[in-house]
């Protein structure tokens, strides 16, 4: 068990599906707060701490919204970003594909452009430091109607070229897909991926939803197409990988159990499964230490594993070269 843990660290790894404003680790929170002069509703980093006990999305939507309040100026959404890219880069994360949320910043007067620059500008330095390659999708509140989202994309338009892709994301269940049908027809005229969050909690009609209606090029989270059979062979006839996120899972009581997690069964049914942080600082790890729990608890085995970043390597919008360089790296280290 202990070298697959090794080699998960060692591996080459994509995430493909993390919301930056989930990175923002207590102890960064509070010294953000002091220089903004923002007082937050806990006192210290123990006391917010302690708020981590979820029992549903909303839950954790609560906080994560108040956390992300500090957030004002240019250089926070930089330094916000920063810190997650040299978390990860220590973790041997080669390529990132990262939301955020514009309607989250804009509620509170924080325009478009600071939001944008503060998080672009920290992943081109990471870029240029050390090659970790990126992908930028702005998602919508799906909580908020679709007049919102298109207010936010017009005001995305100048920054197009900066953005790869759209996604959908917030509290699921009451919001479907569907909502926002028009506004991710505007957005795939404009060139845009499409990325949805779906059967994280909502049911299987969701994501059906996501597919023949919005026709997402994948699907976030995606665990209750394990409910459909269907629905699995539609996702398996299309390709279409999941962005699977384990620790988020556990905290949010999606599963009740980390030994229970779906992983290894959507791997078994031929599903393109992949591992994901999703809100990192708030459901207790990044990339390898959801590797890690899922090679403890679900014992999933070595040729799993290479599925899995295989997986992640296939199901993300670099360019075909890159991808079978990584391939080729996994396969050499695997061997
Ligand atoms: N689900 C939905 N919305 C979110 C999440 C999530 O896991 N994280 C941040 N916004
Ligand atoms: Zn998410």
């Amino acid at each position: 068990m202990e070298t697959l843990i090794e080699l998960s660290k060692k591996m080459p790894k994509t995430e493909l599906h993390l919301h930056i404003e989930g990175t923002f680790e207590p102890e960064q929170m509070f010294a953000i707060a002091q220089r903004n002069q923002v007082v937050l509703k806990y006192h210290t980093v123990e006391e917010l701490k302690a708020a981590y006990q979820f029992t549903n999305l909303q839950d954790f939507l609560d906080l994560y919204y108040q956390g992300m309040s500090v957030l004002l100026h240019e250089v926070d959404f930089y330094d916000l970003t920063m810190a997650y890219l040299e978390k990860v880069h220590s973790e041997n994360v080669v390529h990132v594909e990262i939301f955020f949320d514009p309607q989250g910043h804009l509620s509170r007067d924080v325009p478009f452009d600071r939001q944008i620059n503060g998080i672009y500008n920290a992943l081109k330095d990471a870029e240029k430091k050390w090659g970790m390659t990126f992908k930028l999708i702005m998602s919508f509140l799906r909580h908020l109607s679709e007049e919102s989202a298109f207010d936010t994309l017009e005001l995305s338009k100048p920054f197009l070229h900066l953005i790869d892709g759209v996604g959908l994301d917030s509290s699921e269940v009451g919001h479907p897909p569907e909502k926002f049908l028009r506004v991710f027809e505007a957005c795939k005229d404009l060139g845009l991926k499409i990325t949805a969050h779906a059967g994280e909690e909502g049911p299987p009609e969701y994501i059906w939803q996501a597919i023949d209606q919005i026709g997402v090029d994948r699907i976030d989270h995606g665990n209750r197409a394990l409910e459909d059979d269907k629905l699995i062979e539609e996702i398996k006839k299309r390709s279409l990988t999941l962005t699977v996120c384990p620790l988020s899972n556990l905290k949010l009581c999606v599963v009740n159990d980390m030994k229970d997690h779906p992983i290894k069964t959507m791997l078994k049914l031929g599903l393109n499964a992949t591992v994901n942080s999703d809100d990192p600082a708030y459901f207790g790890g990044y990339m390898n230490d959801n590797y890690a729990a899922l090679i403890r608890q679900t014992g999933i085995s070595k040729e799993e594993l290479l599925q899995l970043a295989k997986n992640g390597i296939t199901g993300s919008w670099m360019e075909d070269k890159q991808k079978e360089r990584y391939l080729q790296e996994l396969t050499s280290l695997f061997a």
